[in-house]
């Protein structure tokens, strides 16, 4: 048999675009090399699922074209995926501003894709291997361990290379690349960032940071954590995705604060004390650190060209990361698939008619807090609905 519509990789995308490819009365085959479908989504969101965004656009993304993913997620929005949650009565709420989560667990949206794919009746084989895709001229012939499959269309979906140990791969990317695709350079994103010089005794301590890569550069305003190596926190992560290797990121440990007003305030107002009470708004233990150059003087001995320092410090602190945790910790693979091969509207390759690539696998990397899965649903539907 010749399926209209082969999907490699049952995850976020794979899931959606196989329903509304069957939804339209396609023939679908999925196929992943995992034991279930939709592996990430079940540790996604703390196991809670954040599975949109409500006020996404293609400003939350990264791409070679900002502009790529603008098309998709106007005809497939968070709206259009929130109807179908609550048509399936999924609890949820908005943790922080636009960010929903499952109430329950990200169990239930995996069951709502795996329903939606049975109702369209898409068949699935999980655990084959995918040897190989080749054009035969009417369409495509998969190679898997379990024999060849003919498809009309193939859309690749096996998203990033995040998380190995749950099967993330490169298949997308040379399949792609074997059909003469380009691929943006791939790195960890979304990861936290390795220091040199990290201070283990710091680990778990938290605090709300802006962290950006410059004037003009993105600005994050979240919480940062100190780890064994390093910082991580949603605002790190953030400004990890844009961090090119060698690049340094600015951390304003104040937000919202004039540090050397605060400095010269505090030491007008209480010249007898120690410098730890120059920073009684930060956790006790980074205090202790930012402050070890002042020594034990009380402050109305300090020159106001030490504080000057340490107010630099406290609203640009300069990190320049030696690496990231990588692929093992990154919530996402930046980079991928090159969008100026593909069409926006339906996600097809422009010169290998059939051929549709979605999600991850393509060159489009949301901001943490729902951003990822909208695209996977709607470059999902993009593809289903054309293939
Ligand atoms: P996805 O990775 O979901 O699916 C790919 C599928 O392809 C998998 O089933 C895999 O087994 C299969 N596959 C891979 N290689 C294969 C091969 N060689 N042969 C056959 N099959 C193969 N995003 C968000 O918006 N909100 C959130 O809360 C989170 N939370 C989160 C937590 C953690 C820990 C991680 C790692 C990631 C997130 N994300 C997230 C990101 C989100 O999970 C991710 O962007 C989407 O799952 C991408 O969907 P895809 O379908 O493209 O890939």
């Amino acid at each position: 048999m010749t399926y209209d519509v082969v999907v490699l990789g049952a995850g976020a995308a794979g899931l959606m675009a196989a329903a509304s490819a069957g939804q339209k009365g396609a023939s679908v085959l999925v196929l992943d090399h995992g034991p279930e479908p939709g592996r990430k989504i079940l540790i996604s969101g703390g196991g809670r699922c954040n599975f949109t965004h409500l006020e996404t656009g293609p400003n939350c993304f990264i791409s070679q074209n900002k502009h790529f993913a603008r098309s998709a997620l106007a005809r497939y929005t968070p709206r259009d995926f929130v109807k179908l949650v609550d048509h399936y009565r999924i609890a949820w709420h908005e943790k922080s501003k636009g960010q929903l989560f499952c109430d329950g667990s990200a169990r239930q949206i995996v069951d709502m894709l795996i329903s939606e794919c049975q109702a369209a009746d898409c068949e699935a084989r999980m655990q084959t291997r995918i040897l190989d895709v080749r054009s035969d001229g009417n369409g495509f012939v998969v190679q898997t361990d379990a024999g060849d499959v003919q498809a009309r269309s193939v859309i690749l979906a096996t998203g990033g290379l995040s998380i190995p140990k749950l099967g993330a791969s490169d298949l997308s990317l040379r399949i792609a690349k074997s059909f003469g695709l380009k691929i943006v350079p791939t790195a960890p994103a979304l990861v936290p960032l390795v220091l040199a010089d990290a201070d283990p005794s710091l680990a778990g301590v938290s605090l709300n940071v802006v962290a950006t890569t410059g004037k003009k550069g993105p600005r994050f305003e979240d919480g940062m954590v100190f780890t064994h190596r390093g910082v991580s926190g949603p605002a790190i992560l953030q400004i990890s995705s844009y961090l090119e290797a060698g690049k340094s990121a600015q951390i304003d440990l104040l937000p919202g604060k004039d540090a050397l007003k605060m400095l010269l305030e505090i030491k007008q107002a209480r010249p007898k004390a120690l410098p730890p009470s120059l920073l009684d708004a930060l956790p006790s233990r980074l205090a202790k650190e930012l402050v070890v150059d002042l020594g034990d003087t009380m402050l109305a001995n300090q020159p106001d060209k030490k504080l000057r320092a340490l107010a630099d410090r406290l609203s640009r602190w300069e990190i320049s990361p030696s690496g990231t945790e990588g692929y093992a910790k990154a919530e996402v693979m930046r980079g991928g698939i090159d969008t100026s091969g593909l069409s926006s509207q339906t996600m097809e390759a422009r010169d290998v008619p059939g051929l549709y690539a979605i999600g991850e696998a393509v060159d489009v990397t949301g901001w943490l807090g729902g951003h990822n899965f909208q695209w996977a649903w709607s470059s999902g539907v993009a593809a289903g609905q054309a293939a």
